[in-house]
């Protein structure tokens, strides 16, 4: 991919699944990460270095400001600039509509909703400073489509969207670019949390590739988004799904 050599990227979410995939994807194209997660993200780490990149790891809490700034602080102290930020973490709290506290409602928001906010904020001014920048948010098939059980996580990966294009419309005359990727069921911890029964004869039976995604797949539609190959691609919604929502 053009022009992620260098880059410096920070990855919410990166201590495991798509983040982590992630950044050992950038870090095969050579750009410098910020392994930021509420987990231990240090294994995150080892790996990435071991492709000959730097990295390091902040421990962030999306869902509170002072967190976010520390993260973006540490990532300005260790590297002296951003390039992309890629707003991953996500969590779920599934329950049909009926059986859905508001508990399990506000988590949820204030996670892959809010946290996309805080972190957003968070590197603006620097992009904005430097008149280039990415911003990606892992949105969902979910976002898209709905899903049964999952009123909160929709509601978030759909409002992502709509905050990416309108950061698009906003900002890109400053140079700046805001992009969704919306994955479809794909192999990591989230998705094992599915009962077997569910995912095996209501959702798989639907996905015409016949398979769970790859979190390396994902990985590779996040390096081209942030790559110059995609300079003029903003506003935009890319599902890597295996063609489950046709
Ligand atoms: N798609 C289609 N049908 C579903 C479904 C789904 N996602 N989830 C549940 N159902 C069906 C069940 O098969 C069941 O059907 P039958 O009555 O025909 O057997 C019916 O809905 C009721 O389900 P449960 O008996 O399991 O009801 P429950 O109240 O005990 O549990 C639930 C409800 C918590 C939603 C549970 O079914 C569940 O966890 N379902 C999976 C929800 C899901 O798809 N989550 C995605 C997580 S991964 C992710 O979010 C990443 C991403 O972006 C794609
Ligand atoms: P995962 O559970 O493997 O990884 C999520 C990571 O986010 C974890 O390392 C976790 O510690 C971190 N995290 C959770 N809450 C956090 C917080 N408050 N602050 C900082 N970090 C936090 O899950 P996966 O699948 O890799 O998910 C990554 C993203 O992809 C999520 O946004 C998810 O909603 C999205 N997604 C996942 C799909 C799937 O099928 N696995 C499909 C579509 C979207």
């Amino acid at each position: 991919m053009k022009g992620l050599k260098n880059k410096v990227v920070i990855i919410t979410g990166a201590a495991a699944g798509i983040g982590k995939a992630t950044a050992l994807r950038f870090a095969e194209e050579g750009a410098n990460i910020v392994i930021a997660d509420f987990a231990d993200g240090s294994a995150a780490v080892q790996e990435v270095t071991a492709k000959g990149v730097q990295a390091v790891y902040a421990q962030v809490n999306v869902t509170d400001p002072e967190s976010v700034k520390a993260m973006v602080a540490k990532a300005i102290e260790v590297f002296g600039k951003v390039d992309v930020l890629i707003n991953n973490a996500g969590i779920t709290k599934d329950a049909m509509m009926k059986k859905m506290t508001k508990e399990a409602w506000d988590a949820v928001i204030d996670v892959n909703l809010t946290g996309v906010f805080n972190c957003t904020s968070a590197v603006l001014p620097h992009l904005l400073a430097q008149k280039a920048g990415v911003v990606l948010t892992t949105s969902s098939v979910v976002g898209l489509y709905g899903n049964l059980g999952q009123t909160n996580y929709a509601a978030a990966k759909w409002g992502v969207i709509g905050m990416t294009k309108s950061w698009a419309k906003e900002m890109a005359r400053h140079g700046l670019r805001f992009n969704c990727v919306a994955p479809g069921f794909i192999a990591t911890e989230m998705v094992k949390k599915i009962p077997e029964q569910v995912l095996n004869e209501k959702i798989l039976i639907k996905v015409p590739a016949g398979r769970l995604g790859e979190p390396e797949e994902i990985a590779a539609a996040f390096a081209f988004l942030a790559s110059d190959d995609a300079k003029f691609i903003n506003g935009a919604v890319l599902s890597v799904d295996g063609a489950c929502t046709l």
